[in-house]
């Protein structure tokens, strides 16, 4: 992630902010995306899904049990799936009060409004498909919305990773916008790593267990744009786990503590 090296970041690894800062503020609502920008973080991830009536809104549980009040504001509707709940609905909620009392009134944002923030700060986003057995087809819709909102223009396209745990809509998601970077969530067999290049740019592991033999193993490989395949570690919390990951050679790290993982990589 090139453009992840503002000025003020450290060069290597890059940072990314997990939900947005979500350390720090709600996750996944535009709070946290704020917070990541005010502390200096060009690169936000997050999590898209859709909701009954087909908006497309940001965040990661299939449910909304966890990070709103539904169970309040709608008793009845168990188990609270996010598949099951019109837009209007979602927007009443409070998607910020479980995280702390300051927080109270964040709202579940959609895909378009995120996009409008991260934007508006000039940030970049590594967008996650979450749960596409559920949404089908969520990939060309996410597409869709990216390029209504402008970010599939030839100019924004360095700021844009689109990722999923799902790799055949990885593979979708490169062959309907083959310009798009990609990424594959996960840790494939080294065995099958160079058929992932085909249709990936990145390959984002979990930080435990993560080898140095793995990392140089994905970046021998060249992407779908005839680049290195990159890793992006997560979650990386701690100092300790940042410093094995940079020492692995991490391309970036996915983190709800970008402000914790600065200052660790200060000294690396
Ligand atoms: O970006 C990495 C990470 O977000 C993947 O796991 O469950 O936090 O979406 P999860
Ligand atoms: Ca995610």
């Amino acid at each position: 992630i090139s453009g992840a090296r503002a000025d003020h970041e450290t060069p290597r690894p890059a940072v990314i902010a997990h939900r947005g800062a979500s350390a720090l503020a709600p996750e996944n609502t535009l709070l946290a995306v704020d917070r990541a920008h005010r502390l200096g973080f060009t690169w936000v991830e997050n999590d898209v899904q859709r909701t009954k009536d087909g908006v497309l809104v940001v965040l990661h549980d299939a449910g909304l049990a966890r990070t709103t009040n539904v169970e309040q504001v709608f008793p009845g509707r168990a188990p609270w799936r996010v598949r099951d709940f019109t837009s209007a609905e979602i927007a009443r909620l409070d998607a910020g009060s479980w995280f702390g009392r300051r927080f109270r009134g964040a709202r579940v944002p959609t895909l378009r409004q995120y996009l409008a923030r991260v934007d508006r700060n000039r940030q970049s986003l590594l967008l996650e498909i979450k749960n596409p057995a559920f949404y089908p087809g969520i990939a060309p819709q996410v597409l869709a919305e990216l390029r209504r909102s402008g970010w599939l223009d030839r100019a924004h396209l360095k700021r844009l990773v689109i990722q999923s745990f799902d790799a055949p809509t990885v593979r979708t998601v490169h062959r309907l916008r083959p310009a798009v970077r990609t990424a594959v969530l996960g840790a494939p067999s080294v065995a099958r790593l160079r058929e992932y290049a085909r249709f990936a740019d990145q390959i984002n592991p979990r930080h435990l267990g993560l080898t140095v033999g793995y990392v140089a193993a994905v970046q021998r490989l060249r992407g779908p744009h005839g680049r290195p395949v990159e890793v992006c570690a997560w979650t990386v919390d701690r100092p300790v786990d940042t410093l094995i990951a940079a020492t692995y050679g991490v391309d970036c790290l996915i983190t709800n503590r970008p402000d914790v993982v600065r200052r660790a990589l200060s000294v690396f």
